[in-house]
Order: structure tokens, then C-alpha cells, then sequence
């Protein structure tokens, strides 16, 4: 398909109460569902961690960080402990999405910043995950972002758009849904910034990883890198 094409997204530019930018996260939300990536980050924490949850998870660009801390807590109802870090330089965590999880023995940390800052301070991590959000920057940036996460933490997973000609059909669609022009702007940007073939495998640190690069469901795009 077509070579890679940024273009700012406008959820990016919008202050996260904005009554736009509500609208375009209830769309996400409902297109989240509707692409499969619930389900598919329910199987994905299955099976990476079994029935222990992980000791410390980071979401990147996470947003409200209703994706994963949802999938968490219904996957491991008992966090005993163990830390989630939503790192976005606009969070908008509802507090009942906080409270929920704190009461499910969850440690959550709302951690309000770039994610290139975050990542060049070491911690712990068992694993970082990444919804919607790698297709955000351009090769240069994204080959320093992959670097790193690796030193960051074993463990690695991304859902992306997958930049193809279905998903453009598939923003022709948004309308039937009634989604907000902001979304309808960002989506379709959002496929034509996505990523295709082994794009991120070859931005990956390749010494001492394997990586696992596919489509997935219908409009997606699949990357996983584990330390060997
Ligand atoms: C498309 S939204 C995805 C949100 C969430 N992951 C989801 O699937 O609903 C992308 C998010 O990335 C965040 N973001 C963009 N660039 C960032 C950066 N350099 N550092 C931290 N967060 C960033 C934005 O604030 C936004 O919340």
C-alpha cells in the first residue's frame, strides 16, 4: 500500500475535557470493542501471565486507560499488589476506573508525561504495552522509542492500525456509526500513519529478541517483542 503519511491527530491538540474530545474517546471506546482489541488484549495478558498478574505493567500513550486497566481487573480480579502505570502526556483516568482497580488490590500509577522521558528512567517492569499509539510518530522517532522499551522491560505488545485498504473502507463506514468528525479525522489518519509487513520488527533492537509481526483481526496490526 501506500508509504507511511503523518498527520496530526486533532484528540492530540484538544484539552482532555473538552466536550470533542469526550466524544472522539466514547468513539474510541466503542471502536476498540468493534476492531476486537478488548478481546484481543483479554487473550493476549492470559497468555503472557496465566493466573499471576503481572508485578509491573505500563501502558504508553494510554489515554483514559480504560483498554488494559479493564482487561486487568477481569482477568486478575485479585491485583495483590502488583503496579500499573498509565503514562500519557494528557491522562484523563476516570476516577471510578481508579478506585476500581486500587480496590482490586491494583497499585495504578497516573503518570502524567512524555513517554520518552518516562521510558529513559529505569523501573522495574514485567511488560509495556501500547494501544493505538506507535503509529503516533515517524520511523526516527519510533526506532528511538523501540529502543527505549526494550531496555525498559522484557516484554512487549502493540496493536496498531493496519495501514491497508480495508481500514480506509472501513473509515468510509464511521458515519453509519455516528462517530464524531474528530474521529472520523483521526481514524483515517490514523490507517494511512499505520503500519504494515515487518515495519516494526526492523525498528526493533534485533540481538537477543524475538519478535512476532502479523495483521490481526480485521482492520489491525499485531507486534510483539520478547527477550529470549
Ligand atoms: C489515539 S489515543 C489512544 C488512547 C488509548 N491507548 C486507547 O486506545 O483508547 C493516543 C494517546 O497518546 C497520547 N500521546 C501522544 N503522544 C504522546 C507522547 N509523546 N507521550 C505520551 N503520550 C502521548 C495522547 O495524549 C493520547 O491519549
Amino acid at each position: 500500500m501506500i508509504l507511511r503519511r503523518l498527520t496530526p491527530e486533532l484528540l492530540d491538540a484538544l484539552p482532555p475535557d473538552a466536550p470533542e474530545a469526550r466524544a472522539s474517546r466514547r468513539d474510541l471506546h466503542a471502536l476498540n470493542a468493534l476492531m476486537g482489541h478488548r478481546r484481543a488484549w483479554r487473550s493476549w495478558l492470559r497468555r503472557e501471565f496465566a493466573s499471576t498478574p503481572p508485578r509491573a505493567i505500563a501502558e504508553l500513550g494510554a489515554g483514559d486507560g480504560a483498554i488494559v486497566a479493564e482487561n486487568l481487573l477481569t482477568t486478575f480480579p485479585d491485583g495483590n499488589g502488583a503496579t500499573l502505570f498509565l503514562v500519557d502526556r494528557a491522562p484523563c483516568v476516570a476516577d471510578g476506573t481508579l478506585r476500581t482497580l486500587q480496590h482490586a488490590g491494583w497499585s495504578v500509577r497516573v503518570e502524567k508525561a512524555d513517554v520518552f522521558d518516562w521510558l529513559s528512567e529505569p523501573r522495574p517492569l514485567d511488560a509495556i504495552c501500547a494501544n493505538l499509539f506507535l503509529h503516533h510518530f515517524d520511523d526516527t522517532a519510533l526506532a528511538r522509542l523501540l529502543a527505549l522499551a526494550s531496555r525498559a522491560a522484557p516484554l512487549f505488545a502493540a496493536m496498531e492500525p493496519r495501514r491497508a485498504w480495508l481500514g480506509l473502507a472501513g473509515v468510509a463506514a464511521l458515519p453509519l456509526m455516528d462517530a464524531h468528525p474528530v474521529t472520523r479525522h483521526d481514524a483515517r489518519v490514523s490507517v494511512e500513519a499505520g503500519f504494515c509487513g515487518r515495519e516494526l520488527s526492523a525498528l526493533w533492537p534485533r540481538a537477543g529478541w524475538i519478535c512476532e509481526e502479523r495483521r490481526a483481526l480485521p482492520f489491525s496490526h499485531w507486534f510483539c517483542a520478547r527477550r529470549t
